[in-house]
């Protein structure tokens, strides 16, 4: 912030310092506090908190952060609230329902939310977006980002797969030389949706310290019509241009769409195209440094052609995360919130085939559960592991129908052994 006050500038670098130094935190939320800046104190109130569970000045000093705004008696709240100040200076006061009509919920919701941190956390940098949507710029290149294999929580196996069988020859020229041309297709990742594709994609780019250019064929497709090959052909001239660079091609099915059942003529010029860019990276002729990476949650649906040796020629089957994963991910994400000695090693086991995207909304969901309670009793709470279990109760993992469609393919088309990763892990879990 570039009006900070130096007191509080030279506390947040501190803090910075001493991440685990509770009392230097709580002294800079204080700080923010009478700054008014009581959104950011209740996130360093929750850092605290999650450093020294249960610490009383910590907990009194979120309660002081949260304070409620007093409702107002008689006019509905949106109007009363909207010429307000976002952060309140009084003590906490509860919040009332209005004597006679119901409670108007939406508007407490968002009154609170000034005040509460954010209820939808940004998502991380390291992952920017899946792909591009609606009228977005065709594709996108990231500078190499930070995001890096030790980000990605748990999930030793597909690193270590990573590393031998991409990582370790794009980085080692004499392993490349030795090897020859046979090293140079694409790494098809496929799996369930939600379980760190993507993001596994980018940890990918940021080993190679390359740019990241990720084209979601889905959304291009239908941008295309009629230009697609000269699209497909632009992707990897700049992927060239940025070398080092890694292109990840997101929703590889769109294109897949298996050519002989496709009567669309576009549809097949533009698998002609990628098929003739894939063939040049692999011949490596100008090529040098562009690597491939594609994504899909229905391989079968891929064309064949693609996957030939020298292509897409090498599959990873990234998985629901594991226990470690899982814990990593409920981190992240309960980060910014606040949060009370929080059980994770419950929370992990409860938590069993949940992907990254199921448990950033079970996280959602347990703060909606705290926050309304609060606003309904008047008194301000922390999210406990009992939302958070009672969320994991509710939902469902959206990877259990994945699984019985993957489970046929992978029993009764299990070409060329394709699929001898997926059967392995069925079996294991006993979803044969
Ligand atoms: N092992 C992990 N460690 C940390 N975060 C993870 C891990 N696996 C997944 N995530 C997180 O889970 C969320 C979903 O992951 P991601 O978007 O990469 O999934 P995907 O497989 O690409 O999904 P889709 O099939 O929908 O494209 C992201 O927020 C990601 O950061
Ligand atoms: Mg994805």
């Amino acid at each position: 912030m570039a009006d900070e006050s130096p007191l509080i500038r030279s506390l947040r670098a501190a803090v910075a310092a001493a991440p685990g130094d509770v009392p230097l935190r709580l002294h800079f939320a204080e700080l923010l506090l009478a700054e008014g800046r009581s959104d950011e104190a209740v996130t360093e109130a929750a850092v605290a908190l999650q450093h020294a569970p249960g610490d009383a000045a910590a907990r009194a000093l979120m309660v002081r952060a949260m304070g409620l705004p007093p409702a107002a008696p008689e006019t509905p709240v949106v109007q009363e609230r909207a010429e307000a100040p976002a952060v309140p200076e009084s003590p906490p006061a509860p919040v009332r329902p209005e004597p006679k009509s119901s409670f108007d919920w939406a508007a407490a919701e968002e009154q609170v939310s000034d005040v509460v941190g954010p209820r939808f956390l940004e998502e991380p940098q390291a992952e920017g977006g899946d792909g591009l949507t609606g009228d977005a710029a065709a594709w996108d290149v990231d500078a190499p980002g930070a995001v890096r294999l030790a980000d990605v929580g748990g999930m030793t196996d597909v690193k270590e797969r990573l590393e031998a069988a991409f990582l370790a020859p794009m980085r080692n020229p004499e392993l490349r030389r030795l090897y020859g041309k046979s090293l140079r297709g694409g790494l098809l990742l496929y799996g369930p949706p939600g379980c760190g594709k993507t993001f596994i994609a980018r940890a990918v780019a940021g080993e190679l310290g390359a740019n990241f250019l990720t084209v979601s064929l889905s959304d291009v497709l239908d941008m295309w019509i009629g230009a697609s090959e000269k699209n497909i052909h632009d992707i990897f001239e700049t992927a060239r241009r940025q070398a080092p660079c890694v292109v990840f091609l997101d929703e590889l099915d769109a294109l897949g769409g298996k050519r002989s059942r496709t009567h669309n003529n576009g549809l097949r010029n533009v698998v002609n195209q990628l098929l003739t860019e894939l063939d040049g990276i692999a011949s490596g002729a100008g090529n040098e440094g562009v690597f491939v990476l594609a994504a899909t949650n229905v391989p079968w649906d891929v064309d064949i052609a693609l996957r030939r040796p020298g292509r897409l020629d090498r599959t990873l089957l990234v998985l629901p995360p594991d226990a470690p994963a899982r814990e990593a991910i409920l981190r992240y994400h309960l980060r910014e919130r606040p949060i009370e000695a929080v059980d994770l090693g419950k929370l992990v086991k409860a938590t069993e085939d949940f992907s990254g995207a199921d448990l950033a909304h079970l996280c959602e969901t347990a703060a909606e559960t705290a926050l309304l309670d609060s606003a309904r009793t008047g008194s301000v709470r922390l999210i406990t592991t009992k939302d958070l279990l009672g969320a994991a109760k509710q939902l469902r993992p959206s990877t259990e129908p994945w699984f019985s469609a993957a489970r046929n393919v992978a029993m009764f088309a299990n070409e060329g052994g394709l699929y001898d990763d997926l059967l392995a892990y069925l079996k294991r879990k006993r979803k044969l």
